[in-house]
């Protein structure tokens, strides 16, 4: 193949999420020419001033800084006939709620457009989490197709998982090893030099479908594990024993596998939806899915669990859940690393099943916008007037800030009888209990 040429460092992100903005503005710093793409016009708009669309540490101060520099990221709502070397795409690939199924559309027209610019010598990587075989069955037909290009003999073609974390995406991509997978050697070897410009170090897993593979084969494993406490946590709950207690003995000492403590439910935008793509490769394959399956139902079930919990304890008391006022604090799917990514968060899941009960909602955040938790039909508050009258306070994201607000005045201003559902074991249960009239519940005891 004529004309390869890695002088050339322009590179061109299409998708500018978590994945491709940090992806782009960790390229930049270290030198590269880029052209980040987004179909979000109003990404876009924002990007050019500077202005990030998510929260992630140290993103905006590093994107700014990148805009005032000699070589800026240059941001643009459609790809041009650009003059990349190496096109990346990191577009979204959600599931169609419906079925469960892997929606490719965005991965497929991202594809189109890069097909319409792809020149001889240029590579393109594939970074979004797909189900195995897309690289080879779905993007690299398309790219052929729309470029009249031929793999190997005029461009590359490699998949390189994104595996960093929100909330650590910045130094994750330094620090993680990159997964490599390509078509051809001469693929993997582009694709690895191009990423020890900037991370610690490559691993050459050989074909595509190895790297596709590595990347749900983490996310399902760690929904999993999330699954096996979180169903432990129900039949301590039977048995009242304390889930987090015998999880703290059980790892104490004890350097095997260590159990992670279970959780008001598993979101977030990847591990509520990768265990569902291995489950489609699976059925693909005839392969039964039904464990992947069963750890996503016990992860989607743990909301109900804490409302059937709250309604008999109210119940109890001779309230009802319909117009009860239920704080709920924390609406980002997690809380460490901080992120303020609402994604299929399980607070969503739990709003939906209070406000068809006719609760009244009451909602805070410390890093999720006011409007997008109005927009769920609750109301945005402060923990002040939140606390204030409450018939029942939910903690569902381990945000840092609310293990370090002062519970005893809060807890002061409560109903009495009410309920504290700590979904993180952030306060001790004994402080609570010298408040009469409030019941402590968490997630396992
Ligand atoms: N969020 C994470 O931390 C994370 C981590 C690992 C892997 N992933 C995977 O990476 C992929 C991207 O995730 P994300 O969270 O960044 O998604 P996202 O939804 O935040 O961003 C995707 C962006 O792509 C844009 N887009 C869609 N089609 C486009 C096109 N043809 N051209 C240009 N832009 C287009 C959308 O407007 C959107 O802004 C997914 O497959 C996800 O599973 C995400």
């Amino acid at each position: 193949m004529n004309n390869y040429s890695e002088n050339n460092k322009t590179i061109c992100v299409l998708g500018l999420g978590y994945v491709g903005l940090t992806l782009s503005v960790v390229l930049s710093e270290v030198g590269f020419n880029i052209i980040g793409v987004d179909k979000n016009r109003q990404v876009i708009d924002s990007l050019k001033k500077g202005k990030s669309h998510f929260y992630e540490i140290g993103l905006e101060e590093l994107l700014s800084k990148l805009l005032i520099d000699k070589n800026p990221p240059v941001f643009d709502y459609k790809i041009n006939n650009q003059n990349a070397s190496i096109y990346i795409i990191t577009v979204g690939t959600p599931i169609i709620k419906s079925k469960n199924e892997p929606n490719l559309d965005y991965v497929i027209n991202a594809s189109v457009d890069i097909g319409s610019v792809l020149k001889k010598g240029d590579l393109v990587i594939l970074r979004s989490t797909v189900p195995v075989g897309t690289t080879r069955k779905i993007v690299l037909p398309i790219l052929e197709k729309t470029s009249g290009l031929k793999i190997n003999a005029d461009f590359d073609l490699a998949f390189c998982p994104e595996r960093t974390i929100e909330g650590k995406a910045l130094s994750e991509l330094k620090e993680l090893p990159q997964i490599i997978g390509g078509y051809s050697d001469r693929s993997i070897n582009r694709a690895s030099d191009f990423f020890n410009k900037f991370t610690c170090e490559t691993l050459n897993v050989g074909n595509l479908e190895s790297a596709e593979m590595i990347k749900i084969l983490n996310n399902t494993f760690r929904d999993l594990i999330f699954a096996y406490s979180n169903q432990m946590a129900l039949l301590c709950q039977e048995m009242n024993l304390d889930m987090v207690k015998l999880t703290k003995a059980a790892n104490y000492g004890y350097k095997r596998d260590i159990i992670p403590l279970p959780s008001p439910g598993v979101g977030g935008a990847c591990l509520s939806k990768d265990p569902y793509i291995l489950a489609s490769v699976c059925d693909t394959n005839n392969i039964d899915s039904s464990l992947f399956l069963l750890g996503r139902k016990i992860n989607e079930g743990m909301c109900q669990n804490i409302i059937s919990r709250l309604e008999k304890e109210l119940n109890f008391h001779s309230k009802k859940l319909e117009g009860a006022k239920i704080l709920i604090l924390g609406f980002a799917f997690k809380g460490r690393p901080a992120t303020s990514d609402i994604r299929d968060s399980s607070t969503i899941d739990l709003v939906k099943i209070l406000l068809s009960k006719k609760a009244i909602l009451h909602g805070h955040d410390p890093l999720v916008n006011e409007s997008e938790i109005i927009s769920l039909g609750v109301n945005y508050t402060t923990l002040d007037a939140g606390f204030n009258n409450a018939d029942a306070a939910i903690i569902m994201t381990n945000h840092v800030e609310y293990e370090k607000i002062d519970i005893n005045i809060l807890l002061k201003k409560m109903n009495k009888p009410s309920v504290l559902i700590d979904g993180w074991q952030l306060f001790n249960s004994e402080i609570v209990y010298q408040h009469s009239g409030i019941k402590y519940m968490s997630i396992g005891s």
